[in-house]
């Protein structure tokens, strides 16, 4: 069967994912401020759940809805040129993997309480074969060039993939939650909420 991408095959799931982030962040909505970085087109989760925040701006590489606030780029670049002091949620629902994003997100990203929503499904392309290169560096495996194989220790990634990424400098995991559809590509959803002092 081919190997389909979908943009919201589970959307109840991702919304609660959201929702439970937004229950622990617990910031009135007037104060709560998104940057959801692969919009989509229909704007699924900004119906659902992001239309409440106060400040919202969409980011997606092909047709960002038009709900609201929205601009047509990639989310690399989006995390890279945007002031993201002026976010405390972000939303990374991408099709693979979500870790560059997330980790750049990280670095540049002001201080104080904030949410962060990863879609990670790394998963279709290590089974592939194929593994991106924030992978590779962050565990070590730039000298395998075959990383099929990984696709059996596919948990085992995403748990260090996360320490790892919860390790950055002056970065503290608050709390996380974890939905997981085990299908023909097994995707998980992650709801963290970080906290990230002060200089
Ligand atoms: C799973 S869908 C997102 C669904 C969306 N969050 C919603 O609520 O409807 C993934 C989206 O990522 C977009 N996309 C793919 N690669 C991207 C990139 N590098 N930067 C930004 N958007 C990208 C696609 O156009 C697609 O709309």
């Amino acid at each position: 069967m081919a190997d389909t991408k979908t943009d919201n095959s589970a959307v109840d799931l991702k919304v609660k994912v959201r929702e439970w982030v937004l229950d622990r962040l617990a910031v009135p909505p007037s104060e709560l401020s998104v940057l959801d970085l692969y919009c989509g087109q229909q704007g699924e989760m900004y119906q659902r759940v992001w239309s409440k925040a106060g400040h919202y701006l969409g980011v997606d590489k092909n047709r960002p809805h038009r709900l609201a606030k929205t601009m047509r780029a990639s989310a690399e670049m989006a995390v890279q040129e945007l002031d993201l002091s002026l976010f405390n949620c972000f939303d990374v629902d991408c099709y693979d993997s979500p870790w560059a994003v997330a980790r750049r997100i990280l670095r540049r990203c002001g201080h104080g309480r904030f949410g962060l929503v990863l879609t990670e499904g790394t998963a279709r392309s290590l089974k592939s074969g194929d593994c991106n290169e924030v992978i590779r560096a962050t565990l070590g495996l730039g000298a395998l060039s075959n990383l099929t194989l990984m696709i059996r220790f596919n948990d085992v990634v995403t748990r260090l993939m996360l320490a790892s990424l919860v390790s950055l400098p002056r970065v503290r995991l608050e709390c996380a939650i974890e939905g997981v559809v085990r299908k023909q590509n097994v995707i998980k959803y992650l709801g963290l909420v970080v906290d990230k002092a002060a200089r």
